[in-house]
């Protein structure tokens, strides 16, 4: 695919970065500034260019600029955009009549959202190697995307505009929340005086079980075998060293506990536990 690529950022220049290496052309970077724009063909090579001139001749614009902006610079980019297939953005929330400007000026639109994460071209190119990628977009658009997302080594799905704000929750539950999780865990180990590291095989072997058998399954622990006075003491220990965490910790026990049916006895617990 002949692509142009606007909004050189951190998610756009690694999916361009990784599009190269599989052998498509990027024609363009279209930057805020020139500069930028520069900066971003050093990384994935094309033509350096701003919203304001015509673009050349391509398959694809990939609109990679942040989830506030998409609006916006494809208004801008519309009246210039007449040698252009097809237009989509890479977020996992906007629906794709975001681009809207575009579709009115002859393109088809779409969008493309690499569920991964994607710090910066490198590691990103590297890593969209083997994540999954969803696609919204009517065909002939939509075959194009299954095609251009497995041609950089991603899993594509197809993903209706109406879920995406229900996907996009769903994909920050998975990214971020297991963190805070793991954030307690750190602080807690450290004031056990354990290395955060010593965690590492046995998270790494849950994650794989949550995969492997499913999140519910994988459960294990004293929430899940009804161990009320485990979880009592864990509490006490807990208060007495940080009890800054007290709070989330109690919640992770009542959350676990309605995962596993045993709400009633936990709760009771939690009722009446006091610090001793
Ligand atoms: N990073 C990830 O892990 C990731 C993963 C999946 C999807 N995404 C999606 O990727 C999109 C971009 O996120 P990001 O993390 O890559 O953000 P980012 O690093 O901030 O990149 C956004 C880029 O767009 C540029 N830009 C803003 N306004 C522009 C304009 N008017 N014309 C041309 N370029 C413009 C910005 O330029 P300036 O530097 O001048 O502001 C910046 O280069 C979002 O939709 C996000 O949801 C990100």
């Amino acid at each position: 695919m002949r692509i142009i690529l606007v909004g050189p950022g951190r998610a756009g220049l690694s999916l361009s970065l990784a599009a190269r290496a599989a052998g498509h052309d990027i024609r363009a970077v279209v930057g805020r500034t020139l500069d930028s724009a520069q900066a971003g063909i050093a990384i994935v090579g094309g033509q350096p260019l701003t919203p304001d001139v015509d673009l050349p001749e391509a398959d694809l614009l990939l609109l990679a600029t942040r989830d506030e902006a998409i609006g916006a610079v494809a208004a801008q980019i519309a009246p210039h955009a007449g040698a252009v297939a097809s237009a989509v953005h890479i977020s996992g929330l906007a629906p794709v009549t975001t681009l809207d400007p575009l579709a009115e000026a002859g393109l088809a639109t779409g969008s493309f959202h690499p569920l991964q994460t994607l710090p910066n071209p490198e590691t990103g190119a590297a890593r969209i190697s083997g994540a999954w990628i969803a696609v919204t977009a009517a065909e002939p658009l939509k075959g194009r995307l299954v095609e251009l997302a497995r041609s950089v080594g991603a899993s594509p799905f197809d993903i209706d505009d109406a879920h995406k704000p229900l996907y996009h929750a769903a994909a920050a539950a998975a990214a971020n929340f297991p963190l805070a999780a793991l954030t307690m865990a750190s602080d807690l180990f450290e004031a056990a005086g354990v290395p955060f590291d010593a965690a590492r095989p046995l998270v790494e072997a849950v994650v794989g079980n949550a995969f492997d058998i499913g999140p519910r399954p994988a459960l294990t622990g004293p929430v899940a075998r009804g161990d009320v006075d485990t979880v009592r003491a864990q509490l006490d220990a807990v208060a007495a060293a940080d009890p800054s965490w007290l709070g989330a910790f109690a919640a992770f026990v009542r959350e676990l506990a309605r995962l596993t049916g045993r709400s009633e006895e936990f709760e009771e617990m939690l009722r009446t536990w006091e610090p001793g």
